[in-house]
């Protein structure tokens, strides 16, 4: 039986920074944050948006009357909980009008919902006929002027993982590791990640050589199997490194394809930063959207990283309805912020000392969006 996405949605906010305005405002050469670390814009998360309303704006347009009672199972990926005892996906269910589902959140950093696609794929082997929403959803927050500045952002991707998916038919080996590795962590106490950036990189691109290199042993294929590479992308540079190390065991055409392929899988990314959970799946879908060569067939390559850290490299072929069912993305409708605006829209996140605030939250259209806290309770809104 062929089980994989059958859907995919994803959700960021309305709001971005430019990096060369950043660069500037920071002292720093605008070239280090384009090229060396290759972002032009990052997304800016306001206040009233948290895990789990992008979680539901992304989610909510996936949901329609004909698979609303077939989907019983919601599995969240997030490192950015709210909640450390309720999972975001008992949240998410009440706001999607999901009731007779199974709901849990899951955590591994950025690893998360490449974890909730494999257990949703042994669901769906079980029983054929059920429908598990996937959802990574993730606030990537480093700290004003700090290194990790530039690699931040936010935002959820959604998917619908199904028998006979539409597409992506996900193959059935892939190689994988954990090893218990002190590179980014966030202590109970935090509300941003703490990161050894050097070490991250090092040990993404260690998993990512034993990772592929068990795939192909497991599997037998080769690199002339794949139309395209996909990598985690905190930042689009770091995927760049990934890909660089399977060149080396590619002929010319090869790296004609696999470049072109990888530079529209990372267009998107570029322009909204990292996702954390999402980011491996937003570069699926823009690959999807701005690559001009896939046809249905097509084998593509996912490299999956979470720091602390586990990678898992898996693959896939585009199924039937992939180019029907690509979302909508419209990134050139957003709206700059100035640095100022978005070091005040940084300061303006919920604090975590329970007092009971109300959000104004007039400029955010979204449909779900996060009003305050009383008596220690999110207050959401359905608008
Ligand atoms: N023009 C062009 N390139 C320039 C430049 C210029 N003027 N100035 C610097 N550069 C290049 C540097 O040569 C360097 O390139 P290489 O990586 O190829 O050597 C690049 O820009 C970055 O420069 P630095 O290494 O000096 O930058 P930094 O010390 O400020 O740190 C960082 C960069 C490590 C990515 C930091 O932003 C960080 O820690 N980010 C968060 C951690 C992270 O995302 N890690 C990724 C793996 S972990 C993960 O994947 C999980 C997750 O999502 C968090």
């Amino acid at each position: 039986m062929k089980i994989g996405i059958d859907r995919i949605n994803f959700f960021t906010s309305n709001q971005y920074v430019d990096m060369v305005e950043l660069a500037q405002a920071r002292d720093v050469d605008p070239n280090k944050y384009l090229i060396g670390i290759g972002q032009s814009k990052m997304a800016v998360i306001p206040a009233t948006q948290d895990v789990v309303t992008l979680g539901a704006n992304a989610a909510d347009p996936l949901i329609d009357d004909e698979n609303r009672d077939k989907i019983d199972f919601v599995i969240f990926a997030t490192e950015s909980g709210i909640d450390n005892s309720k999972s975001a996906g008992a949240y998410i269910s009440g706001l999607l009008g999901l009731s007779h589902v199974r709901a849990i959140e899951v955590k591994q950093a950025c690893y998360g919902a490449t974890a909730a696609i494999q257990l949703a794929k042994g669901h769906v082997a079980l029983n054929p006929d059920s429908q598990v929403l996937v959802i990574g959803a993730d606030i990537a927050r480093y700290g004003l002027h700090t290194s990790g500045e530039p690699t931040q952002g936010g935002g959820a991707v959604a998917m619908l993982i199904t028998k006979n998916p539409g597409i992506l038919e996900l193959d059935e080996e892939s190689g994988f590791i954990t090893e218990d590795t002190m590179d980014f962590w966030r202590p109970l106490n935090h509300s941003e990640a703490l990161v050894d950036g050097k070490t991250s990189q090092n040990v993404y691109l260690d998993f990512f050589n034993k990772t592929w290199t068990e795939y192909k042993g497991k599997t037998k294929l080769t690199l002339s199997d794949f139309k395209a590479m996909l990598f985690h992308l905190p930042y689009t540079k770091l995927g760049t490194k990934g890909l660089k190390e399977v060149l080396l065991e590619a002929n010319e055409d090869e790296k004609v394809e696999l470049t072109r392929e990888f530079e529209a899988a990372k267009r998107y990314n570029n322009q909204v930063g990292n996702l954390y959970t999402g980011s491996l799946y937003l570069s699926f879908i823009s690959l999807l959207e701005n690559s001009k060569d896939l046809e249905i067939g097509d084998r593509v390559g996912l490299y999956s990283y979470g720091s602390g850290a586990v990678g898992e490299f898996f693959s896939g072929k585009l199924a039937s309805e992939f180019k029907d069912r690509l979302p909508q993305i419209n990134l050139e409708s957003r709206v700059q912020v100035s640095v100022e605006t978005y070091e005040e829209m940084y300061q303006s996140q919920l604090k975590n000392d329970g007092a009971d605030i109300e959000l104004d939250h007039k400029n955010d259209h979204s449909k779900f969006v996060l009003t305050g806290s009383k008596n220690m309770q999110r207050q959401y809104l359905i608008q």
